[in-house]
């Protein structure tokens, strides 16, 4: 089998598309043969050495979080699932011919291999920095960061569940935050002002995605500092906010994201790449703004 593999810490090239120990499905999870893997941030940032005491400090390094593909393998312990399912989910290491996934659900049939396999992670964190924040019918919240991996689908599971949502971006991404049915934000000097401007009843939740803004002004924004929730900004509890790294029922928010794939509310924009040309996608992603995610295909 190959796979994304690096023999040492660094840019892009250090990346080789080669051959590797195939994986078996364990208890509690299935083995795919992977149709589409995505890309996340945290790929760049432990090919980078970012990650060294959380990630993998041996080499070879392998990458990939999320997949899409057909269930080979299905370990012991597992109901529900057999060979031949199409299924997408969480596991590591993915950006490879075979993946096994730990939390994995059906892939509902009309949604794309690269979709599906970009709704891993994207949607897992969105559904569960949303609900720490409680963010329901009636609230309002921010995404701060909202036209990448993360923030595209954050905003659609909240406007999905009924609330209003206020989305930064740069101005060329405007046009799509509003498509998506949020209200576009430039990001940047004097946001929260720009904030308040379209949010005269008030804030009720802020979820800092990308973690540029500084957090004293998010904080500002709401009545109680624990409604901010960030995904990047580890200083967030210093100043009352929160961060979230993992936790939660990443199956459950998987299936909200799949019900959501499945009736046309969650649209996820892809650009796919051959596994060849992991090194360009990771260039691009690593420029940290890529509207939508980017997907790469075996
Ligand atoms: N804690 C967790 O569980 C968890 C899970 C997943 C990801 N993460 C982290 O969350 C972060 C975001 O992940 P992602 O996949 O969404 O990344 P991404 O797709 O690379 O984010 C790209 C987006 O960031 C926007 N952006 C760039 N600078 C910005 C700024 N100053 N203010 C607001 N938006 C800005 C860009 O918008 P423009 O193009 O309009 O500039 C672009 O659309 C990463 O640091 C990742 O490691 C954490």
């Amino acid at each position: 089998m190959r796979a994304i593999q690096f023999n040492q810490y660094g840019g892009p090239e250090v990346l080789e598309w080669a051959e590797a120990p195939e994986p078996h499905a364990t208890a509690n999870t299935v083995r795919i043969s992977v149709r589409a893997a995505s890309l996340n941030a945290i790929d760049w940032k432990i090919r980078r050495g970012l990650m060294r005491g959380q990630g993998p400090d041996t080499f070879p390094a392998f990458l990939g979080f999320d997949a899409a593909g057909v269930v080979n393998e299905v370990g012991q312990g597992v109901t529900g699932f057999e060979v031949g399912d199409e299924v997408f989910g969480l596991g590591h290491p993915t950006h490879a011919e075979y993946a096994v996934l730990k939390s994995f659900v059906n892939k509902p049939a009309e949604v794309s291999w690269s979709e599906a396999a970009a709704a891993g992670v994207a949607g897992e964190t969105s559904v569960r920095a949303l609900n720490l924040l409680g963010v329901t019918r009636g609230t309002t919240v921010v995404i701060d960061g909202a036209a990448g991996g993360v923030g595209a689908v954050a905003v659609q599971v909240a406007v999905a569940r009924g609330a209003t949502v206020i989305a930064t971006a740069s101005e060329r991404n405007h046009e799509y935050l509003a498509s998506l049915g949020a209200t576009p934000v430039q990001y940047g000097d004097g946001v929260t002002d720009r904030i308040r401007q379209v949010a005269p009843g008030g804030v009720d939740a802020v979820l800092d995605v990308v973690g540029k803004t500084p957090m004293e002004e998010l904080v500002s924004l709401v009545a109680d500092p624990q409604q901010v929730v960030s995904i990047a900004n580890f200083s967030a509890p210093e100043h009352g906010a929160r961060v979230t790294g993992g936790g939660g029922d990443a199956t459950a928010a998987l299936r909200e994201i799949a019900d959501l794939l499945a009736d046309g509310r969650l649209k996820i924009e892809v650009a796919s790449y051959p596994m060849q040309e992991a090194t360009e996608a990771h260039r691009l992603l690593e420029q940290g703004h890529v509207r939508g995610k980017l997907v790469l295909i075996p």
